[in-house]
């Protein structure tokens, strides 16, 4: 079923009818006047202990701290738990917790809430394939809903680290390597979340991380240090994580990684000049898992004294896990090397946002065991996580139109994830259920298949070199017409702690593809993957390729639905794939250098910026997508060849269906700075239209773009445009050659 507005709409009206319960409530104080009456009641160990969180038993997500968390909670000693999950766990906590506080001030409940809580959407990765934010909106909503109706108060969520490098894990959990992508997605997720008031029941805390430019660890190798000048900082790192203070994110979570020799954690450039100060963000700052701890290693601090001092002076609100501030921050305090102030203003901020949703009023006002079983796993939201699922896809090739299958053929479904129900989901896939739950590929296919034309065999493991099920494999795709494998990664191959020196397909599993090719049948490559995969002789050899990602709870079946052409693939690449690991970092909006390499055509083949031994072009470039349909650009107009700074540029271009299939296509506005007093990319994404056409349709797609679209940091450091020639381009991908130009004058 496409996901019409309507549905959409029906799932506003679910929201709106929860909504007024919570702004029922009534307020007899401000909450500045709320907060500063509490605080004047509280010790200062009190108000320590706001700024203390630690990991409840669920979910593990990072080394033990070897703290009790049950112990400190009966001590009154903390703010906020990570990882309790579900109304039962998360109110017999609150009990606990204000059993023990002098004050009643409640916990806060966060959690990793990252593509779903209990329905799981597509990776974020994959969600950015979709280039929707409508679909990542809806994906947020929905997990917060459900999130909220579990008794947890606050996410982990949007992860908006923008990154370049695909042997990084993380990359499965961000918007992949584009800034304005990156923007656009990070607004639509903390809206999702938070909605519009933070006091209705299905409304959640977003928490933007990891601020900042934990993306771009040298050598992709997680926690790595990362060094970069500020002008790079600023536009290609920062414009995410400000737009969600912009969008009214609550909460901050500092990143592992130093920038320049300064661990973020401890970077008071970064949370008090630039986060709390320019962007003016009045909420509230944790760290990232024992990030404070993590200072010493760094080497920035002698000791845990030290570090909690360096730490709270940067601007960190709150301790994940570490203890550092319950154990010392007081110690601190007494010998001058803080201020109660900077407790108080922590302090504040972490009160504030409890005021805000409500939790004075009622700390279980999230602990509802009936709401709870009515909302998890509601059919319009496994029915939202399939359209987002569908809309992930992206077809990399397709020769021969070998896609989409019809019922009559044979088909031999094998592959290490041909069956799978764990890895589908993903990683961060929070309580969602994989075994016995999650839709997997044989069983998507035998919801729209026909059951006597296909056959299942998984041939080989994803990393085992076991070769002892290929023969049988090989035997049945022997009678088939099309042989398709589902292949790809565990799902703990990336995300945290899971980088990976090569990005091949794991295992034998090409090897296995060797063996199929040589029954010269059309094969279909499936690939469940959580980053760009080296793919070279599987372009060469396959017939056709899917990107599916981890497509989440109804992942089988938006996979079935787009190889039988129930779903046409509309998804594009947020991300480059090299052609081999050698090129990382590659990415579409690199800078020219003076020797640019224009490929073999070049007649200096030598003296230019290039490898010797591969093509400087990637594999598939950001925004390259198939469909089964084919689209046209013609007719690109601009509404003038001059603007200034007080006028906007009017972009148009006529996109033709001229296909046999209705489908939907992702316009891509790219803009060129022809010359800057320093160096610009060779182009930039400044505008994306998803736009649905019926074949033999045409659509006049546009786009207005001003000066301050323009703008860079420039030789002085000033965010300005300046006058000057562009190109403007406009495609399918960011390889397109559709282009015009115009001049910017004063
Ligand atoms: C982890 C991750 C972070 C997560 C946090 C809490 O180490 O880096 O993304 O939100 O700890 O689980």
């Amino acid at each position: 079923m496409k996901y019409t507005k309507t549905a959409l709409l029906l799932l506003a009206f679910s929201l709106t009818a929860y909504a007024q319960k919570g702004k029922n409530a009534k307020k007899t104080q401000t909450r500045e006047e709320f907060v500063t009456e509490l605080m004047g009641k509280m010790t200062i160990d009190e108000k320590i202990s706001q700024l203390v969180q630690f990991t409840a038993d669920g979910t593990v997500t990072g080394p033990k701290a070897g703290v009790n968390y049950i112990d400190e909670i009966k001590k009154g000693n903390v703010g906020s738990i990570l990882n309790a999950t579900g109304v039962k766990y998360t109110r017999e906590l609150q009990k606990m917790n204000l059993d023990n506080s002098r004050l009643k001030i409640p916990l806060l409940f966060g959690y990793d809430v990252i593509h779903g809580y209990k329905t799981i959407f597509p990776i974020s990765l994959g969600e950015a394939a979709t280039w929707d934010t409508d679909a990542v909106a809806l994906s947020a909503r929905v997990a917060a809903e459900e999130t909220a109706a579990s008794g947890v108060h606050w996410t982990f969520a949007p992860m908006v680290d923008i990154t370049r490098d695909p042997r990084w894990g993380r990359v499965s959990e961000g918007s992949g390597e584009d800034t304005y992508l990156g923007v656009q997605l990070a607004i639509a997720r903390v809206k999702g979340f938070q909605g519009t008031n933070l006091n209705d029941l299905n409304t959640i805390l977003a928490c933007t991380k990891h601020f900042a430019a934990y993306g771009a660890a040298e050598a992709g190798r997680d926690y790595n240090t990362v060094d970069m000048s500020e002008r790079v900082l600023r536009e290609t790192y920062l414009p995410p994580f400000q737009a969600t203070v912009d969008a009214g994110v609550a909460t901050f979570m500092t990143s592992f990684n130093e920038i320049a020799g300064v661990p973020a954690t401890a970077n008071k450039f970064l949370l008090r000049d630039v986060l709390k100060g320019e962007w003016g963000f009045d909420g509230f700052v944790v760290t990232d898992y024992t990030a404070i701890n993590e200072l010493i290693p760094h080497g920035v601090a002698k000791d845990s004294v030290h570090a909690g001092e360096l730490a709270l002076k940067a601007g960190v609100d709150m301790d994940m896990v570490g203890a550092v501030y319950l154990k010392f921050l007081k110690k601190s305090l007494q010998e001058g090397n803080v201020t109660e102030a900077q407790i108080n203003d922590a302090c504040r901020r972490i009160l504030n946002a409890k005021y805000d949703l409500g939790l004075f009023e009622d700390p279980y006002r999230y602990s509802d065991d009936k709401r709870e079983k009515q909302t998890i796993y509601k059919k319009e939201y496994l029915d939202a996580a399939l359209h987002v699922a569908n809309e992930s896809m992206v077809l990399l090739k397709n020769e021969n139109s070998v896609l989409p299958l019809n019922k009559n053929q044979k088909v031999a479904f094998v592959g290490p994830l041909v069956s799978d129900e764990w890895n589908i989901i993903g990683s961060w896939a929070a309580t969602g259920d994989r075994y016995g739950y999650a839709t997997s590929v044989e069983e998507g296919i035998m919801e729209v298949a026909n059951k006597k034309n296909v056959s299942f065999d998984k041939g080989v493991e994803i990393l085992k070199d076991d070769r002892s099920m290929i023969a049988k494999a090989v035997e049945s795709a022997r009678n088939a017409d099309v042989i398709v494998a589902v292949m790809g990664e565990f799902e703990n191959m990336t995300g945290e702690a899971a980088s990976r020196s090569s990005i091949d397909l794991p295992g034998i599993q090409k090897e296995f593809l060797a063996e199929l090719k040589k029954l010269n049948k059309p094969i279909v490559l499936v690939l469940l993957n959580g980053r760009p995969l080296t793919l070279e002789w599987e372009n060469e050899n396959m017939d056709a390729i899917l990107e599916a990602w981890y497509p989440g709870t109804r992942g089988g079946a938006a996979i079935a639905q787009t190889l039988y052409g129930i779903n046409n693939p509309s998804g594009k690449l947020p991300m480059t794939f090299p052609r081999n690991v050698g090129q990382v970092p590659i990415y579409y909006n690199h800078k020219n250098t003076g020797r640019p390499y224009l490929g073999p055509t070049d007649p200096e083949q030598k003296y230019k910026s290039r490898y010797t031994d591969v093509d400087n072009s990637p594999l598939y470039p950001f925004g390259y997508g198939l469909s089964y349909t084919t689209f046209d650009y013609s007719n690109l107009k601009l509404s003038s060849n001059q603007i200034n700074f007080n006028n906007t540029l009017k972009i148009s271009v006529e996109v033709s269906n001229t296909g046999n299939y209705d489908g939907e296509e992702v316009v891509q506005l790219y803009i060129k700075d022809k010359v800057g007093t320093v160096t610009r990319p060779v182009k930039e994404l400044k505008g994306f239209k998803k736009v649905a056409l019926k074949k033999g349709e045409k659509k006049t797609v546009e786009f207005e773009i001003s000066s301050n679209d323009l703008r860079f940091y420039n030789i002085d450091m000033d965010f300005v445009a300046e006058p000057g020639d562009f190109e403007v381009f406009v495609g399918g991908s960011s390889a397109t050659e559709t282009k015009d130009k115009f001049v910017l004058v004063r």
